[in-house]
């Protein structure tokens, strides 16, 4: 039986899909955490908390700290150290190197979790990027969308889950989008923030994504996603289809050009989920993410090739080998399809289930919410409540029959 140090995590996404798999994996797990509390749900604890073999609570966003506590724990027979919370994975490099130990995420990680210098290492590259700049001047950023031409997006260079991404239209926009970003001084993890503004040239086109792994600098491509967005204008997915209904010769094209981002920032080892727009004048990125990508893509691309890419991530922190089971003849889609409020208010229940569930080529529905909830109208990714997978096992419709059975689905508001 191994044995993990899980560094701080998300309460959804991977967050909640870790402490089964740990589970199956026969691997117990200490939970360090800056906040124990942070954890706490309507009810009761998250099951990283709950069902952890220990909790240790330590100021987890400064290593120097934090360095002592692991490095106990890693004498005592932890294995490795682990993080599904991107804020912690330039942390867990770091604690990785100190000490010696196997690691999920390579140096790069660090590099990639910028997303200016990101676009430094494309431009040293050679690989085409969007115009941008990063700056703490909203004079400078004015001129410089002047320049480029409205829209705009004004983003920070370091978050994550679509938060604070501004697409702006205009001056003045863009000054009340600047200072919201400046002013957001801490993250979500009270991680100091500089107080700098990316301002990117407005990417048009369909976005996908490419997911990888590597393991010590050999790259395996295992495919590109599409993702499905909001036809309302809003930053928010409604689903994913993997693999994208693309040509060859077009999922070639997006596959190359993330090889060669991954090289220019010397992304050798680990998993990533890179984020890439077809515009035009062809690919290009919009981030790279040194970890699975969220909202079920990870069951997606373990339905049509067998490769469980939250599983092989820790199998790297535990230093073991991961070999994906052969599919044999997977040639078909598999899809995700969101269920999002679109009106505050209270959800006392989710009409639907059984029936959408029921539906050809439905595989699922997991209910994430937990009722009753308030919610808000949708703003971001957070804001999902429900989630339908679907597969075509013969091929490329999974996210019709996805997007199909979400429309059983209904949220149920008080007094209705
Ligand atoms: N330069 C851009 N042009 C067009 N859309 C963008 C641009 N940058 C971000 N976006 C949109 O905002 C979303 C979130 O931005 P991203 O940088 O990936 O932030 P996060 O780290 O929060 O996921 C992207 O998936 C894309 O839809
Ligand atoms: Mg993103």
């Amino acid at each position: 039986m191994s044995h993990l140090v899980v560094y701080e995590s998300w309460l959804d996404g991977h967050g909640r899909d870790l402490p089964s798999l740990l589970d199956e994996l026969g691997c117990s797990w200490t939970f360090v955490t800056r906040k124990k509390e942070h954890y706490r749900r309507a009810h009761g604890m998250h099951p990283i908390v709950s069902r952890a073999d220990r909790v240790v609570e330590v100021e987890t966003n400064e290593v120097e700290t934090a360095l002592p506590y692991v490095r106990d724990l890693v004498g005592s027979g932890s294995a490795g150290i682990f993080t599904v919370c991107d804020y912690y994975i330039p942390h867990v490099v770091e604690l990785c190197d100190r000490l010696r130990l196997p690691c999920a995420y390579p140096g790069a990680a660090s590099i990639v979790h910028d997303k200016a210098r990101t676009r430094a290492l494309l431009d040293e590259a050679g690989i085409p990027n969007p115009r941008y700049v990063l700056t703490d001047s909203v004079d400078r950023a004015a001129s410089f969308a002047a320049r480029v031409g409205y829209p705009v997006v004004c983003k920070p260079a370091d978050m994550a889950a679509s938060v604070l991404i501004n697409r702006v239209e205009n001056e003045e926009e863009l000054r009340s989008a600047f200072s919201a970003v400046s002013g957001f001084t801490r993250n979500f993890r009270e991680q100091p923030r500089d107080s700098s503004v990316l301002v990117e040239e407005w990417l048009t086109g369909r976005e996908f994504s490419v997911e990888t792994s590597a393991v010590d600098g050999k790259i395996t491509v295992h495919g590109v996603t599409q993702k499905v967005l909001d036809d309302r204008g809003r930053f928010i997915e409604v689903g994913h289809q993997f693999p994208a209904p693309l040509s060859e010769d077009e999922t070639r094209r997006i596959e190359e050009f993330t090889r060669d981002c991954l090289h220019a920032v010397g992304h050798d080892h680990g998993v990533t989920h890179t984020e890439v727009t077809m515009t035009e004048r062809g690919p290009r990125l919009v981030e790279i993410n040194s970890r699975p990508g969220g909202g079920n893509i990870v069951d997606l691309v373990r339905a049509v090739t067998g490769c469980d890419l939250l599983l092989a991530e820790v199998m790297m922190a535990l230093g073991r080998h991961y070999e994906p089971p052969a599919l044999h003849g997977g040639t078909g889609s598999a899809a995700s399809a969101f269920l999002i409020p679109d009106r505050a208010g209270t959800v006392r229940e989710i009409a639907g289930v059984e029936s959408a569930s029921a539906r050809t080529n439905v595989e699922r529905v997991e209910v994430h919410a937990e009722l009753p909830e308030q919610v808000e109208e949708a703003v971001d990714n957070a804001a999902r409540m429900c989630v339908v997978i679907a597969r075509d096992p013969e091929g490329p419709d999974a996210s019709r029959y996805a997007q199909e059975a979400l429309k059983q689905l209904d949220l149920v508001y008080e007094g209705e």
